[in-house]
């Protein structure tokens, strides 16, 4: 599934295990627990992606659905001002990039349902470089039934998020909580009982609230964990990687390795 170019994540190894970052069109799924770093990570993207080339970005727009309102500005300004000062000491760049990053906020899954119509308009335009989900269970959790017609609509917009990648071929990058570490520590006699069926990072809350379809429309999926005080992103899904793990820090310059 080439569809040529990536988005480089600063963060050394996993960007060589990625062949070059997260790639355009297709699904890059970020999992794991509350707190571990995912918006952390996300917000780096979208200030990567709204880069001018010459900083090693896509100068692009960035839509970003903020489900559970963790998006934060002046986070996000104090990302780039760390990470990149010669930049922001600039001139207008700090409005400048402020202003190519879109912030929606849908309180329901039918507002997100058309969001997703309005964002395939925007896409075609191609501005934007980057859609951000953060996060997709939270914002299935505020719709659908049960049963059938769930698995249904829950089919429609997998399809249709898939679909936006391949037409607009930006990488779309999606997190989803899990409850639990993978791996508990601290208690030698502890140990995660994990479902054969469930894919790598995943918990059964998960797989429940999103069906084992949803799985298989991710392309990438890395899991972001802590292990004896270490934070550790791993890619679990890769078509071209084993799954490798690359320690990380969150700091003011954001997520680093
Ligand atoms: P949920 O949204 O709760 O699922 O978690 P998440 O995985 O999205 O976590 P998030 O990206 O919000 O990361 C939270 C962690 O990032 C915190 O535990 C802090 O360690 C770190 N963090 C958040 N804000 C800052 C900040 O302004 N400065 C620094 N140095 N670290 C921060």
């Amino acid at each position: 599934e080439e569809h040529g170019g990536h988005l480089p994540t600063d963060l050394k190894g996993l960007d060589e295990a990625l062949c070059g970052g997260i790639p355009f069109g297709v699904l890059t799924e970020l999992v794991g627990p509350a707190g571990i770093g995912k918006t952390q990570f996300c917000m780096k993207l979208s200030l990567l992606a709204s880069l001018p080339a010459v900083y090693g970005g896509l100068n692009g727009h960035v839509i970003y659905i903020d489900v559970e309102s963790k998006f934060s500005s002046r986070r996000m300004i104090e990302i780039g001002v760390k990470s990149f000062p010669d930049l922001f000491k600039m001139t207008g760049v700090i409005q400048e990039m402020a202003g190519r990053i879109l912030v929606l906020r849908p309180t329901s899954l039918s507002k997100f349902t058309e969001s997703l119509q309005q964002i395939k308009e925007s896409l075609l335009q191609r501005q934007v470089k980057l859609l951000v989900i953060d996060s997709m269970a939270a914002i299935i959790s505020r719709g659908y039934g049960h049963g059938a017609s769930r698995q249904h609509l829950l089919g429609w917009h997998i399809s249709f998020i898939k679909s936006l990648a391949e037409i607009s071929r930006i990488p779309i990058v999606v997190t989803n909580q899990v409850r639990s570490q993978t791996h508990e520590e601290g208690c030698q006699y502890s140990f995660q009982v994990q479902r054969t069926e469930d894919p790598a990072g995943y918990d059964s809350h998960l797989v429940a609230a999103l069906g084992i379809n949803w799985a298989h429309a991710v392309t990438i999926r890395l899991v972001l964990e802590a292990k004896s005080g270490q934070r550790f992103i791993k890619l679990a899904k890769s078509p071209m990687s084993p799954p490798l793990a690359f320690p990380f820090n969150i700091t003011s310059a954001g997520i680093s390795l």
